[in-house]
């Protein structure tokens, strides 16, 4: 009976999408190669996974507006992460765990058993007028159509934990037993639950995986665990850190006590407009992560989603990134080199020098990938600013301040819409040249730098005119080794 009203409200869902994603599709600030939703709201990526051959990509899904509301499962496949093809929606809320207007099925990860593919989400919804979230299971034979498990919620929060911050299940397989990582709130501070069972099923709790002490916020959102190389990583989205909206922990995993030791702390992306990445092992063993860029309204620097709402639509993700450990035990996270295959139209300068006069990179393409290469020994200059999506005069600017150590990404004025300024330290120990690649698209740029351990992620929505990109150097000159541009082809419908 239950699964029959499922099947219901996806259906409902389908003909929601369908009536509107036409003009959609066509709309001013759809991105060129940055996953987006056919229409309506999309956050958190959820489920990502190689399955049977094909990426498999869910998201956090509001079919019927361009703001979140009760949430449902999107579901698209890719061969390369970069041109999807859209399925149905895979889970609606339809269960007395789930059904609810400000619920839904939350959050969560897939994985792959007994030839099936597995979900595992959290459902929201009211019991005894308190809002619960509570961890559920489905599962699917096709890897499209998807049945919850009658016996669900599988596991509910412990005793002392608050019931409606307990979510986003990220599971995985270590040896006999599946594993599962919680996000979860006690005493106003964060902790990550971990839980182990044989069957998808039956869990069991194992431990407090690792904890806030206060320095780390009072909730994590969207925990997720891996290994990597000799080393665990533990990732999550703070809430109640202020600018800080991703963070990184390297250390080591205990299976048998269920407890993690992080010696290293990190951030994923310094940016306002990254959230909630998931990470998954792609064909080649790789580690790849895709996150949300956009923010939610509880941040500091909040003003609205983007304007992309006046055209039914809103949220991408951020582009792939694969997660490399350094040798001192930080990460790297590198856009994946699939992106290569989208490049047209190279253009390369070697040895150029910039002055206090705006030097114009030889693309107008909005949607391009630029690298450059700052020769240090040479650069005399105090700062290196980046002017881009320029209609001339505004445009989103980064500077590279050496004097202050810092590196910083503003939006205020680039787009007459988006607001904020990203800051991130500028590590200059003993190095001879500083690598920059950024990534714009319609209605974003990515900006990683550092050998990829620093990167802003940020909205721009700024009008096609605005084409242009600039480099400028400030009190002296600034020497790069080289400057490449390329035109990206678009990937997206
Ligand atoms: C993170 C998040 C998750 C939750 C989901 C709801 O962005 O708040 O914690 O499961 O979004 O859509």
């Amino acid at each position: 009976m239950s699964s029959e009203l499922m099947k219901q409200r996806i259906n409902k869902a389908q003909m929601e999408i369908d009536l509107i994603k036409e003009e959609v599709l066509g709309s001013r600030y759809r991105q060129k190669y940055h996953f987006m939703a056919e229409a309506g709201w999309i956050n958190d990526p959820n489920g990502l996974i190689y399955y049977k051959g094909q990426y498999h990509f869910f998201y956090q899904y509001n079919p019927y507006d361009a703001y979140w509301g009760a949430m449902h499962w999107g579901h698209a496949v890719s061969d390369d992460m970069l041109h999807f093809t859209y399925l149905p929606v895979a889970l609606a809320p339809s269960e007395s765990y789930d059904d609810d207007e400000n619920g839904g099925c939350f959050s969560g990860s897939a994985i792959e058993y007994d030839g099936k593919l597995w979900l595992m989400y959290t459902g929201r919804a009211k019991l005894d007028g308190e809002y619960h979230q509570t961890q559920c299971v489905a599962w699917s034979d096709d890897g499209i159509t998807f049945t919850k498990y009658e016996n669900n919620p599988v596991v509910t929060a412990p005793q002392g934990y608050e019931a409606d911050n307990f979510r986003d299940p990220k599971v995985w397989k270590h040896g006999e037993y599946f594993y599962m990582v919680c996000g979860a709130k006690k005493d106003n501070l964060a902790k990550a639950l971990i839980y182990r069972s044989e069957n998808m099923l039956d869990w069991e709790f194992l431990n407090v995986l690792a904890e806030s002490r206060g320095e780390l916020g009072y909730m994590w959102e969207c925990p997720d665990f891996f290994e990597i190389g000799d080393k665990h990583v533990l990732m999550f989205s703070p809430m109640g850190l202020n600018e800080c909206t991703s963070v990184y922990l390297v250390g080591d995993m205990n299976y048998e006590t269920g407890k993690f030791i992080y010696s290293t702390t990190g951030r994923i992306d310094w940016g306002l407009d990254y959230y909630a990445p998931q990470s998954f092992n792609d064909a080649d063993g790789r580690r790849i992560i895709v996150g949300w860029a956009n923010s939610w309204d509880w941040m500091p620097w909040f003003k609205d989603w983007g304007p992309s709402f006046k055209d039914k639509w809103c949220g991408f993700f951020n582009l792939p990134r694969e997660v490399v450990l350094t040798e001192d035990n930080r990460l790297k996270f590198i856009p994946i080199k699939e992106l290569e295959s989208l490049r047209c139209n190279e253009t390369k300068e070697k040895n150029i020098t910039v002055l206090k006069d705006r030097y114009l990179l030889k693309t107008d393409s909005i949607s391009c990938e630029i690298k450059l290469s700052v020769n240090l020994l040479k650069t005399t200059a105090q700062q290196i600013n980046l002017l881009l999506r320029s209609d001339g005069e505004n445009g989103a600017h980064i500077c590279i301040d050496f004097k202050r150590q810092e590196m910083s990404f503003s939006r205020d004025g680039a787009d007459g819409w988006s607001n904020g300024t990203s800051r991130s330290p500028l590590i200059m120990a003993d190095k001879e040249h500083l690598d920059i690649h950024i990534f714009i698209d319609q209605s974003s740029i990515e900006f990683y730098t550092d050998d990829y351990m620093t990167n802003h992620c940020l909205n721009v929505f700024a009008p096609c005119k605005n084409n242009r990109n600039y480099i400028f150097a400030a009190e002296g000159k600034a020497e790069f080794n080289f400057i490449e541009c390329w035109e990206i082809k678009k990937a997206t419908d």
